[in-house]
């Protein structure tokens, strides 16, 4: 019997991995693209809600796509139009949008569509959670109709923006901290498992062979991660946020252990860290929140996504 599609929301800041990872959903079988909800972070939201229009253009489909919010909840806004490019895009030529923005604050519309699912609904978020952190405070009772949230954010000892934390957490640390104290199931795809999830250029070199537009411009999005990646001594470009899809549609390739998570919000040189006790005897009150996605088949996880790429723009 054929399984019925798991309803899901993408909430991003494409971005040209949250680019790759909405190939992927629009690509995926076992999903039900119920919207995208968009957010500023790698650029500003005017962007990303058009850059998420543009890459659901280029995968064939018309998901409708939300703004929300423009900003982090509380705090200076942080970009990285330095990996980015200042179109979100990096610059790759990509379809102008065959469709308008929808109507509605995205907040608003994970509220309403989580409701409407009546506890099915999924998140797959991979950037700053601020539209989350807001929709958590606006609906007080979203979290008994939310099955789980995929997020890529966080770290156990490292970080990417600055020594302690990564970019979609560092971005907006207390809506983030909303987000691990909301009672959700959560599973964590931090730099941990993103870093080994990780393209070479011969695999990049292959995905770009397959000649479809849409494995042309997700190996165009992943070329330049390779160079910028070497200061992490990862040996190509990683996979940050499809390693999040990757992990709700094939949580098989993957390890991880459960463990608290919490978002440091004070630190002077810590703002934004995720503190785990994944590898400590002492453990912090209210036990583990959150799956920490730690390991990856990492050639099982490449050809995997280099099929449902190829599948996505195959006659
Ligand atoms: O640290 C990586 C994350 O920051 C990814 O989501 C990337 O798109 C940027 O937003
Ligand atoms: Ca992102």
């Amino acid at each position: 019997m054929k399984e019925k599609r798991r309803p899901v929301i993408v909430d991003c800041d494409p971005g040209i991995d949250d680019a790759v990872a909405l190939l992927l959903a629009a690509a995926a079988p076992e999903l039900e693209l119920v919207a995208v909800t968009a957010v500023a972070g790698n650029v500003g939201l005017d962007k990303t809600s058009r850059n998420a229009r543009r890459v659901l253009t280029l995968a064939g489909v018309e998901v409708p796509v939300y703004a929300g919010a423009a900003g982090p909840m509380f705090g200076e806004q942080v970009t990285a139009d330095e990996v980015h490019g200042v179109d979100g895009l990096l610059g790759i030529p990509t379809p102008e949008p065959t469709f308008p923005l929808s109507e509605g604050a995205a907040w608003d519309v994970i509220w309403e569509k989580a409701a409407a699912y009546g506890g099915a609904l999924e998140i797959v978020a991979t950037g700053p959670l601020t539209n989350l952190g807001i929709a958590l405070t606006k609906y007080p009772a979203l979290p008994e109709h939310i099955k789980r949230i995929v997020l890529m954010g966080g770290a156990t000892d490292f970080g990417n923006t600055t020594p302690a934390a990564e970019y979609n957490i560092y971005a907006d640390p207390e809506a983030a901290e909303l987000v691990f104290r909301s009672g959700i199931p959560i599973a964590m795809c931090g730099l941990d498992v993103t870093h080994r999830a990780y393209f070479t250029q011969e695999e990049i070199d292959r995905l770009a062979a397959i000649g479809t537009p849409q494995a042309v411009f997700a190996a165009r999005t992943m070329g330049f991660g390779v160079e910028w990646h070497q200061r992490f001594l990862v040996p190509g470009a990683p996979m940050h946020d499809p390693c999040a899809m990757m992990y709700a549609l094939e949580p098989e390739l993957f390890t991880g252990v459960r463990c608290w998570v919490g978002v440091e919000c004070q630190g002077r040189y810590s703002r934004g860290k995720t503190v785990t006790d994944a590898y400590s005897d002492a453990k912090f009150p209210g036990g583990p929140n959150v799956e920490l996605v730690t390991g990856v088949d990492r050639a099982r996880f490449v050809e995997h996504l280099t099929a449902r790429l190829a599948a996505l723009g195959a006659p």
